[in-house]
């Protein structure tokens, strides 16, 4: 039986059809299909802008650098990140020159805990990143009362978490930036990619320069669409504005290629969101019986999670490690990854020292959770093949 992987991309006839008349528009870099991608995207996230680029990285990266320059920052700044994450939410607040500082996680959403968010803040705390890990929404309300209190910025990591709503508001609305990836495990996939959301035409607008070197010019007729149209405003000042740069940038935009994927994908989006949750439904239904040993994924009724993955962490009162399980697992050719391990890598280590011990919930994920797919291309076979392996396993 071929492997039972932990992502997937759906590439229907929709995605080749834009792709093709990408390639007949002979416009591969950006034009029409990924501004009407970014457009779509955002608006279905309830933000009026949205900016593609390159990956979700460079989305965390340019929307701390926009921060920096609305807000103001000191050499001395930190922005709050959660102890459980993918490292690019930590590694973008380096990348622009800040410290990230670590607040544990909750022990049943492994998310950002706001329990502990107000004893980390001192005086050179700026802004925080929430991160909705696996597709579950933060607990927002406290998180976004705790900023308001002091004063601090919110910018919302959604890599994994496309589409998901917590009291029925879209992730990604709630800070003054959502930051997404489309890198191909996540539910929505250009391929490589990422998309910065914003309701807040001036940090747009700073995203679009900083994505394309820094440039003066970040209006739509220079930037997308019809190269045999001439932008009205670029001769008007002494430098030719496209080619003004006002600002440090970076180089981070896609082309149309991955813009039309994209505009097809969200096409599709009800199909590879609906399985998703479905399978991830059947998988907790199926399991209930392993729930003394096997902690599952668990949301409250106020949110709508999207199972970018299926988290699962091995309780501390299992007589069996993470390890006995996933190698067990993959024997079966089922596919599991360590759960997000954040302060226990090495490059970590090296910059932050012995730090994890100072997170227990962190601490307990990072050497207990593993998950697996249950993404929208699972077969009913290959669920039913999961489920099995953990209870062969557990029969053992
Ligand atoms: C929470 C989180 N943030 C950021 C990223 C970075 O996205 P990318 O791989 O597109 O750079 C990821 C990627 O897996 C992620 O899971």
């Amino acid at each position: 039986m071929e492997k039972i992987g932990v992502g997937y991309a759906y590439v229907s006839d929709i995605e080749k059809k834009y792709v093709n008349e990408a390639l007949d528009a002979i416009r591969l870099s950006q034009g029409k299909m990924v501004h009407k991608f970014e457009k779509d995207f955002a608006a279905l996230h309830d933000q009026k802008y949205g900016i593609a680029c390159n990956s979700g990285t460079s989305a965390l990266h340019v929307g701390v650098e926009v921060m920096k320059e609305i807000h103001g920052w000191t050499e001395k700044s930190e922005v709050l990140v959660p102890a459980i994450t993918f490292i690019a939410t930590s590694n973008a607040v380096m990348h622009a020159g800040l410290t990230p500082v670590f607040v544990d996680v909750d022990p049943v959403t492994y998310n950002m805990d706001p329990a502990k968010i107000e004893e980390k803040i001192t005086a050179n705390t700026i802004g925080m990143i929430p991160v909705h890990t696996f597709g579950q929404p933060c607990d927002m309300d406290p998180i976004m009362e705790i900023a308001e209190k002091h004063g601090l910025w919110v910018m919302e990591d959604c890599a994994e978490a496309h589409f998901a709503t917590y009291k029925g508001r879209k992730v990604g609305s709630f800070g003054e930036i959502g930051a997404f990836s489309t890198y191909v495990a996540h539910t929505i996939t250009t391929g490589v990619g990422g998309v910065i959301i914003t309701n807040d035409q001036k940090m747009a607008e700073i995203s679009r320069s900083l994505i394309a070197h820094g440039r003066a010019c970040t209006c739509e007729v220079c930037l997308a669409s019809d190269p045999r149209k001439v932008c009205p405003l670029r001769m008007k000042t002494q430098m030719d504005k496209r080619f003004m740069m006002v600002r440090m940038g970076y180089s981070y935009r896609i082309g149309e290629l991955e813009g039309a994927i994209g505009l097809g994908q969200l096409e599709n989006r009800d199909i590879i969101m609906g399985n998703r949750k479905k399978n991830a439904a059947y998988l907790t239904d199926r399991l209930q019986d392993t729930k003394d040993v096997l902690q599952l994924p668990e949301a409250p009724d106020y949110v709508d999670h999207s199972y970018m993955m299926y988290p699962i962490v091995v309780k501390k009162e299992a007589s069996f490690t993470r390890e006995d399980i996933t190698h067990f697992l993959e024997s079966k050719n089922i596919e599991t990854r360590p759960m997000l391990p954040l302060l226990n890598q090495p490059i970590y280590q090296e910059i932050f020292g012995d730090i994890e011990k100072d997170y227990p919930v962190a601490e307990w994920i990072d050497h207990y959770g593993f998950y697996v797919g249950c993404h929208h291309g699972l077969t009913q076979k290959e669920l039913d093949v999961i489920v099995g392996a953990i209870h062969e396993f557990l029969k053992k």
